[in-house]
């Protein structure tokens, strides 16, 4: 199943390029949300893919220092400050066992930035990447602008959205070249279990496919439920895989823009000439607080895992209690994914709702709820709510959700 439609309104101002990419819709809701607050409507927000607490305060000291140091006003080499790399590759050991050296480290403006950049720098026209389905809504579009095809392999609340080594094999084809691997997962909060992830990885490697996979959630696993890395488990991919991080989820840290991609050296070589005619080096002083951050200990991360935990668990609850939504229990990252498809097809708020679309629509505008519907990442009747908000706006959401639907 194509995954991006390429539909190109006709307009030669804006290149057929630019112009089949869609805006980010999770960005979109929570825009709207915002601006509907900033208004003064109550809207609780439950689109925001950001933890809600401030970055801790020593990451902000060592940018505040950062700021009056000269140093920093300069450019700095493209692939990022040399401690930060070190740091980096030393934490990559520490938190997912797998030995990198500084070199293989490019920083980058986020990890989008990184998801970005990968794909730029692996795909040539026509090449294909399999997505595991319902997937996040950045994928698709990185993927069509560097021209490659995407392949959706679709996952559900019945498979507990995990996609099998079978039903990746059915999608492989001669043009498959890479297969994106997320863990914990946007949107579904699904962990894959460590002998699935090392038998993805050994699949991969007897195909001769890249792995890029995206371990941004790798610190919020929840109970039994552990992280685990593909190139750690099956060394031999090392030299195929392209690992994307950064400080955004894990340190609360969303807005100052600081990820990276870990990969082969030929692949960061060649990444790095990509991002010099681009943007350069990432704000030194941003990278002067990833750097605290990343070389840190991991105390302010646990406290707000335990929250997410916590807010996770009655989230579930609340919506598992709503008649015609069925919802599995988040194993990690900040997200519900439930289906909303029990509730479909009924008059709403004086409207006929068919999809989750309309729901989503006429839940902000009535029930002054944001939820980003599964539209966005390919899984229509789903919806994505994040529980990286307070406790008490979590309830007051998903009340309203379940009075609006009664
Ligand atoms: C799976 C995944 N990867 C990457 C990112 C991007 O993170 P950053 O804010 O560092 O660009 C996000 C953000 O929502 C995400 O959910």
């Amino acid at each position: 199943m194509a995954c991006h439609d390429g539909a190109v309104t006709q307009n030669s101002r804006v290149s057929r390029r630019i112009a089949s990419i869609a805006e980010s819709a999770t960005l979109a809701v929570d825009a709207k949300a915002k601006a509907l607050q900033a208004a003064g409507e109550p809207v609780v927000g439950f689109g925001a893919g950001e933890p809600d607490f401030p970055t801790p305060a020593h990451i902000v000291a060592a940018a505040v220092a950062a700021c009056a140091e000269v140093r920093n006003h300069r450019y700095s080499p493209t692939a990022g400050l040399p401690e930060l790399r070190a740091a980096i590759a030393e934490k990559t050991a520490r938190d997912s066992g797998y030995s990198v050296a500084p070199g293989q480290v490019l920083v980058t403006n986020g990890a989008k930035h990184a998801v970005y950049n990968a794909f730029q720098t692996l795909l040539d026209p026509g090449d294909e990447v399999l997505l595991p389905a319902p997937y996040w809504t950045t994928y698709p579009e990185a993927i069509a602008l560097a021209g490659g095809q995407c392949t959706a392999v679709p996952a559900t609340v019945a498979s507990g959205f995990r996609v099998t080594i079978d039903q990746l094999e059915t999608a492989r084809n001669a043009n498959t070249k890479v297969l994106l691997f997320v863990s914990p997962s946007n949107p579904t909060g699904v962990v894959y279990p460590p002998a699935e992830v090392e038998a993805i990885g050994r699949w991969a490697l007897e195909h001769g496919l890249w792995i890029v996979t995206d371990e941004i959630y790798e610190h919020l696993t929840f109970g039994d439920h552990v992280f685990s890395s593909v190139p750690t488990l099956v060394p031999e991919m090392a030299d195929r895989c392209v690992v994307v991080n950064g400080v955004a989820k894990t340190y609360a840290m969303t807005g100052w823009r600081v990820g990276w991609m870990i990969g082969p050296t030929d692949v960061i070589g060649a990444a790095t000439n990509l991002q010099s005619h681009s943007t350069s080096n990432v704000g030194n002083v941003a990278q002067r607080a990833a750097l605290a951050a990343v070389s840190g200990d991991l105390e302010a991360v646990a406290v707000m895992r335990d929250a997410f935990e916590r807010r996770g668990r009655k989230l579930h609850a609340m919506l598992s209690e709503i008649p015609g939504v069925v919802c599995t229990e988040p194993q990690g990252a900040f997200y519900c994914f439930p289906s909303f498809e029990g509730v479909l097809g009924r008059e709403l708020g004086g409207r006929a709702v068919g999809t989750t679309l309309e729901l989503a629509e006429v839940l902000l505008e009535q029930a002054k709820v944001a939820i980003v519907p599964g539209e966005a990442f390919g899984a229509p009747g789903y919806a994505r709510l994040s529980f990286a908000l307070g406790d008490d706006d979590l309830g007051l959401g998903v009340g309203r959700i379940a009075d609006f639907l009664s």
